[in-house]
């Protein structure tokens, strides 16, 4: 049976060209960078031309840019570096955010003594910005913002340079999560001018368990992993040459290639949307994810005129079939509670109703979304 993957805003495909490259890496280069003898040195160059060739891209300085093992990761470090070391005591964020984030807050919140404000979410998925605002000029805490640039579920995107400059007006720390963007947009971030955002490197077509976390200069973050002197003292443990590697030449193909590619994937988006629309009576998109300008080109995110309760035993008939794709977000598949995005923006009806999102990369075709929809209207009927 073949299969089809239209999942890609969980993961993506490892590109041919990255793969090689981590082959090539892992088989050639051993050496622990921290080693002073040749070996570690070649290894140490391929690290720091990687760091290079990614702040290039990002337009940031390499010095800015810290090696961590994912998204995860980066959020984790930034957020609970900013309580336990920089002092802050309130943090901003909202309830759509990552587990990534919301979690750490949570668990922050257990044993620190911090409050925590959530920003309002309009029905649509935005992010009242007049909301923040409000928060921000109430409080004389030391603040953190953190608020993800593309939401995973709903493909929401957040204007991160009007948050940046709400900050800046009102003193406060600004982290972005920003994995479902970097590597899909062209970003300046000499022009956004957050203080932090983080990204994963298996979002855009490069290898598992690597990632970076851009902290700006001068923003005297504490060390989070202590152990050894690697990434600036902030993040100990021999860094993952291959995969740095593999995370950098990911990057570059997928700039290189943006324009291309993005032109190609909204195709399928586009089709995507108008052909289930044309075949399923009743279908909607949850957040901004139909609108073609508020949303990210890489997903959608369909409510189905299907009770709930069947969700479970249709996303089993689909996996059957051999499609695989995402209810609500990967991270909440097998959960019971759902998602908790969509909880925050639908009301009672449609969360009672199955919700998919389904989300695209370069390696899909037209054909296989006649495939996909055929089989859900059969499912759904
Ligand atoms: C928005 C967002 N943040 C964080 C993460 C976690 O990244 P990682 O899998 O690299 O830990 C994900 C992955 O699903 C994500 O979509």
């Amino acid at each position: 049976m073949s299969t089809i993957y239209l999942d890609n805003a969980a993961t993506t495909k490892v590109r041919k060209e990255v793969a090689d490259s981590i082959s090539l890496v892992i088989q050639n280069e051993y050496g622990n960078p921290s080693s002073t003898h040749s070996y570690g040195r070649s290894s140490k160059a391929l690290v720091e031309l990687s760091r290079k060739e990614i702040a290039d891209i990002l337009n940031v300085k390499s010095s800015e840019i810290i090696f961590t093992s994912g998204g995860t990761e980066g959020d984790n470090m930034i957020i609970r570096n900013c309580v336990n070391n920089l002092g802050v005591t309130h943090i901003v964020s909202s309830k759509i955010e990552h587990h990534a984030v919301t979690h750490t807050i949570d668990n922050l919140l257990l044993s620190k003594n911090i409050k925590v404000s959530y920003v309002e979410v309009f029905e649509n998925g935005d992010i009242n910005l007049d909301d923040l605002k409000y928060i921000l000029k109430e409080t004389t805490d030391k603040t953190l913002v953190s608020l993800m640039h593309i939401n995973n579920e709903i493909g929401n995107i957040t204007d991160i340079n009007a948050v940046a400059d709400i900050c800046k007006t009102y003193d406060a720390l600004f982290h972005s999560d920003t994995v479902q963007s970097v590597g899909h947009y062209d970003l300046d971030f000499e022009k956004i001018k957050v203080d932090f955002f983080v990204a994963s490197a298996h979002k855009f077509h490069g290898p598992k368990g690597v990632g970076f976390a851009f902290v700006r200069q001068n923003s005297n973050l504490g060390p989070y992993i202590t152990g050894g002197m690697q990434e600036k003292g902030l993040r100990a443990g021999t860094e993952s040459v291959h995969n740095i590697v593999g995370m950098s030449e990911a990057l570059k193909i997928s700039i290189k290639n943006l324009a291309a590619e993005k032109k190609y994937i909204t195709g399928l988006k586009t089709y995507f949307i108008d052909e289930i629309e044309n075949k399923i009576k009743n279908v909607k998109f949850n957040g901004n994810s139909a609108d073609l300008t508020s949303s990210t080109y890489t997903l959608v995110n369909v409510l189905l005129p299907v009770k709930r309760k069947t969700g479970g035993l249709f996303m089993f008939k689909l996996d059957m079939k051999g499609i695989a794709c995402s209810k609500g977000s990967a991270c909440q598949s097998g959960s019971e509670t759902g998602s908790h995005v969509l909880r925050e923006i639908q009301d009672n009806i449609d969360n009672d109703k199955v919700s998919l999102r389904f989300s695209f990369s370069i390696y899909n075709t037209k054909d296989e979304i006649d495939f996909v929809i055929s089989q859900i209207n059969e499912l759904a009927n």
